[in-house]
């Protein structure tokens, strides 16, 4: 196995290295003058089961072009398998025309990975379930369960337990988590009952005195997890916390978290932490390092991966 790692996300692909005890092949990426990038595998790939391992981030352009053109070199260094390893899939959630003469953004990028010559994706919670259907080649599509819940489960024993889908389109990853820890369920809904007026906030549930845990694929603006807390407790909910898989974090959210009346958001390191992030008392990074480690391998051997979360 060759284990290679794009720009996007370095500390993770080396716990990711460390977990599975395969070091990251020597790769060189350098810049022309005009920006153009290069890239070149260091190490012969010929007959290899390659895993390049990159997140499609922000600067999203920049660190997906680099992962359509490592593809393409391991496909032109004769690699026998290229598995891209995406652990935030960016893009995702340009998943529908939203209108007349709109892309469907996140099936071109399938479109693009597949042409470079990817043979499989190995990913982390899609936006949408639906969106390995974009790709005609196999899609493992992790669920960060395996890290929050035994995370919940030990920060909350015996706590009154409430799971939070932030709107209508969460409420299946919601369930799901409720299920696994045995909780309650709660859905908020947002509304604009008229044009021009703001926000409504329905939370379609029995929050009361209870232990709020909302989960979520992504939080980007903050806006969503935000608002949904400052609901939570103005519905009497006793304690506010997050578990959400990627932190996209643009503009001012770290600071509207740290504003927030939620006592802590959990992520994982599909995303770098950024400095930003540093110092802030209710934000805090699970690791998926062993998860998708443990998925590399089981790939790489053959073996179910469905059976990591059972
Ligand atoms: C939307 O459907 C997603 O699941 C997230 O709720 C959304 O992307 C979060 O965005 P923001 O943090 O900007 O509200």
């Amino acid at each position: 196995m060759k284990l290679i790692s794009g720009s996007s996300n370095r500390t993770l692909s080396e716990a990711i290295s460390s977990y599975l005890n395969v070091p990251l092949t020597q790769v060189s990426m350098k810049r022309f003058g005009d920006n153009e990038l290069f890239v070149e595998i260091m190490e012969n790939v010929r007959g290899e089961d390659c895993f390049f391992i990159q997140s499609t981030c922000y600067p999203a352009n920049d660190h997906l072009m680099e992962l359509l053109i490592a593809i393409d070199a391991l496909k032109r260094g004769s690699a026998r398998r290229i598995t891209a390893v995406i652990p935030y899939f960016g893009y995702a959630r340009q998943d529908r025309k939203t209108g007349g003469r709109t892309p469907i953004t996140a099936k071109l990028v399938a479109n693009l990975i597949t042409a470079a010559g990817a043979d499989r994706v190995l990913t982390m919670e899609l936006h949408a379930g639906q969106i390995q259907g974009f790709f005609d080649i196999p899609v493992d599509n992790l669920i960060a369960a395996p890290v929050f819940v035994p995370d919940i489960k030990n920060k909350f024993k015996g706590s009154n337990l409430c799971v939070i889908s932030p709107d209508v389109g969460g409420v299946v990853r919601a369930r799901a988590f409720a299920k696994r820890l045995g909780a309650d369920l709660a859905i908020i809904d947002k509304r604009r009952e008229k044009a021009g007026t703001s926000e409504v906030m329905h939370v379609i549930g029995d929050v009361k005195d209870k232990v709020c845990i909302i989960v979520d694929d992504i939080i980007d603006s903050g806006g969503t997890l935000c608002n949904a807390a400052g609901a939570l407790k103005e519905h009497g909910a006793k304690e506010v916390h997050a578990y959400i898989v990627h932190g996209v974090l643009s503009g001012g959210a770290v600071a509207r978290i740290a504003d927030s009346p939620m006592e802590k958001l959990v992520l994982t390191d599909s995303i770098p932490a950024t400095e930003a992030m540093t110092g802030v008392h209710n934000i805090e990074q699970l690791s998926v390092a062993s998860l998708i480690g443990e998925a590399i391998r089981r790939t790489s051997e053959e073996r179910s991966i469905s059976a990591l979360f059972r």
